[in-house]
C-alpha cells in the first residue's frame, strides 16, 4: 500500500488522542491533512506572510475559533510563549529553516521542546543535492536538484538545506527528546516534482539582470524537463532518496 507521509504519522500516533496540536512550519499540504484530523484546536506557523496567505486560501472556512494561524519566526523567544501542544509537527520545516533563520538549524528541537507536550513528529529528506548517484534515476533527480539551487543562488535566493535522518537523531537527544520510532521511506518521484522545480528555476531566471545567462540557463531547464517527462512515463517514476519520518516524546 502506497501511504502519504501523513497517512503514516496518523498510523503512528494510533489511537492516541491529538487534543491541541501546533504545526511548527505550516503549509498548504500538512494544514490540509490537519483539517482532517479530531483536533480539540490548531495553531498554524509560518515564517512567510505569502505562505500564510496560501494556507488562509486552503482554511477557507473551515478555521474554529480556538485555531490560530501566525506568522512569526522560531527566532523570536516570545513567539507561542509559554504555550504546550498535545502535538507538535515539524513538516518539512528543518530544511527550510535556512530561509528564515540560516545556521540556526541545532537550535530548532530546542526551540520546539517546551511546546511538546507528548509527541513531536519530524517529517524530513534526506539532502540528495550534494550527492553524485551513479544511477540514472538518481543522476536526473541530483541534476535537477542542482540546477533549481544554482538558478535560485544566482537570482538572490536562499535554496533548502535539508539534513540526514542521523543528525535528526543525534540533535533530538540533545535536545532531550526520547525517540520512539523513525521510518526511512523511499520516493518515487513523478511529474509534479519535476514541473514545480523546474517551475522555480523559470521564476528564478526572470530576475536575472544577465538576459544572455539566463537564456542559456532556460533551454538548459526546458531540456532537462523534457528529459525527465520522458523518463517518467517510460519508467513510471524517478525512484532516488527517502523522506523520514521521527516519532520523538520528549523527557522530562
Ligand atoms: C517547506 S514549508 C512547509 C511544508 C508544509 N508543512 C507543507 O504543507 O508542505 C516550511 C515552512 O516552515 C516555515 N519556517 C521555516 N523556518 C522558519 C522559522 N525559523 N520560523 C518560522 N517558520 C519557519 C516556512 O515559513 C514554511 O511555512
Amino acid at each position: 500500500m502506497n501511504l502519504s507521509l501523513y497517512q503514516r504519522v496518523s498510523e503512528l500516533h494510533g489511537t492516541l488522542p491529538w487534543g491541541s496540536l501546533l504545526d511548527a512550519g505550516t503549509g498548504p499540504a500538512s494544514m490540509r491533512w490537519l483539517l482532517s484530523l479530531a483536533t480539540r484546536r490548531w495553531t498554524a506557523v509560518t515564517g512567510s506572510p505569502r505562505m500564510r496567505d496560501v494556507v488562509r486560501k486552503e482554511i477557507g472556512d473551515r478555521i474554529r475559533r480556538e485555531d490560530r494561524l501566525i506568522v512569526g519566526n522560531w527566532l523570536e523567544p516570545e513567539l507561542l510563549a509559554n504555550e504546550v501542544f498535545d502535538v507538535v509537527l515539524a513538516d518539512y520545516l528543518l530544511g527550510a529553516v535556512d530561509g528564515f533563520s540560516p545556521y540556526w538549524q541545532d537550535q530548532l528541537f530546542a526551540r520546539l521542546r517546551p511546546h511538546v507536550g507528548q509527541r513531536l513528529y519530524v517529517i524530513g529528506l534526506e539532502p540528495y543535492v550534494p550527492l553524485a548517484p551513479a544511477d540514472p534515476d538518481g543522476r536526473l533527480v541530483n541534476e535537477i536538484g542542482r540546477l533549481r539551487d544554482a538558478c535560485l543562488l544566482l537570482s538572490g535566493d536562499r535554496p533548502y538545506r535539508e539534513y540526514p535522518l542521523h543528525w535528526v537523531l543525534r540533535h533530538l537527544a540533545l535536545a532531550k527528546f526520547r525517540v520512539i520510532d523513525a521510518q526511512k521511506i523511499p520516493i518515487r518521484y513523478g511529474e509534479r516534482f519535476v514541473q514545480t522545480q523546474l517551475h522555480m528555476c523559470d521564476q528564478a531566471l526572470r530576475r536575472l539582470n544577465d538576459r544572455t545567462l539566463a537564456v542559456a540557463f532556460e533551454s538548459h531547464v526546458a531540456a532537462l524537463r523534457d528529459r525527465a517527462m520522458a523518463f517518467i512515463s517510460r519508467e513510471g517514476g524517478i525512484r532516488h532518496g527517502h523522506d523520514y519520518i521521527v516519532v520523538a516524546e520528549p523527557v522530562s
